[in-house]
């Protein structure tokens, strides 16, 4: 018996082609029924005097095969690990996979420009929600319920007539100084959001970013808004541009102007873009309504202050020569990119 099966372990030990087939020889050998296993059990069978010698001879052809088991193991498993290492080596000469980068939004870096332009005349940026109170966007700046300026505005309603999408960023005026409780001066400008039920078109966009502004302090008038209105423009457009005001009207200010400024395409000849005039409207404002200022609890007799609204895509429009405002919503990243590499040229 034990020749028998050491011939056949003479046979089987050569070196295995992969783990499964090492282990299929273990059960034929060590497994329940395995040869060594078996021949181990007959040891009952034999006589005492010879169970000694029986047990090493078994012992023998046990330690012959675990020797060769653990070996063969070790070299199959190192084999196995080797080709994994060798298939998920990575090949540093290759050229990486280009990510995606993106460009800031034309309107983003309008408002930023804005935003320095005022921070650096000591005014705050600050922020109100798009989803507004009637009392804000239109009752405290001196727009009563039926009044026909609420028409001109076109607003989305949410809830009855109370809770709307604020037409214009005019309300944050009102919440700053709700805010400021008697604090002055005030100094603030506030880009955002702002919405009207208008058809989208190549100069409509029911949604588009205004960009509000608000001083009170004493002795404010018209002039300190003139002075304002040419620092930003000669900012934004260069020392060339001049600005003007025409009267105008709105129910928040008294009196109320448009600002118009040189055209930045022609330089004041006239061209398509001005209509020949030489001159183009970009803002509205005018020195608050002392209604205004007393309903969110300052004494016209003592402050008086100017307010002014513009929209961001106008400007954009008229920086970037882009004649559709629908190019700032249809999220063409390429768009972006085009309009930032200009500006690093
Ligand atoms: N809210 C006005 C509009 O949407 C723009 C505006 C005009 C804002 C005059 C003002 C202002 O603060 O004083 O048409």
């Amino acid at each position: 018996m034990f020749d028998k099966i050491g011939s056949l372990l003479d046979e089987d030990l050569k070196e295995m082609s992969d783990l499964k087939t090492l282990d299929d020889l273990r059960v034929k050998y060590l497994g329940k029924k395995g040869l060594i296993t078996e021949l181990n059990s007959e040891i009952r069978n034999v006589p005492n005097e010879e169970k000694k010698g029986f047990g090493m001879k078994v012992n023998e052809l046990r330690n012959r095969f675990t020797e060769f088991y653990d070996q063969e193991k070790s070299r199959l498993e190192q084999e196995a690990l080797n080709k994994r290492l060798e298939q998920e080596a990575i090949d540093i000469s290759l050229p990486a996979t280009k990510v995606p980068v993106g460009a800031p939004h034309i309107l983003e870096k309008v408002i930023e420009e804005v935003e320095e332009v005022f921070l650096s005349m000591g005014y705050d940026v600050v922020d109100g929600p798009e989803i507004e109170e009637d009392k804000y966007n239109f009752e405290m700046l001196n727009i009563p319920k039926g009044h026909p300026a609420r028409d001109a505005q076109d607003t989305f309603y949410i809830e009855g007539e109370e809770i709307l999408l604020r037409s214009q960023t005019s309300p944050v005026q009102v919440r700053t100084m709700l805010k400021g409780e008697g604090r002055v001066p005030i100094r603030m400008i506030c880009p955002g959001k702002t919405y009207r039920r208008d058809d989208d078109d190549a100069s409509h966009s029911h949604q588009f970013m205004q960009i509000e502004g608000l001083l009170v302090d004493k002795d404010i008038s018209l002039s300190d808004l003139k002075g304002t209105m040419d620092v930003l423009f000669k900012r934004l457009f260069g020392k060339d541009v001049e600005t003007r005001f025409r009267p105008s009207y709105y129910q928040f200010t008294e009196p109320s102007v448009e600002v118009d400024i040189t055209c930045v395409n022609c330089h004041g000849k006239g061209c398509n873009v001005c209509k020949n005039t030489g001159w183009v409207t970009v803002v509205g404002a005018g020195v608050v309504h002392p209604n205004v200022l007393r309903m969110s609890g300052y004494d016209p007799d003592v402050w008086s202050g100017f307010a002014f609204g513009f929209g961001a895509e106008r400007l954009a429009m008229m920086k970037y020569d882009i004649n559709d405002i629908r190019t700032f919503y249809n999220a063409d990243l390429r768009e972006s990119k085009v309009f930032d590499r200009e500006d690093e040229e």
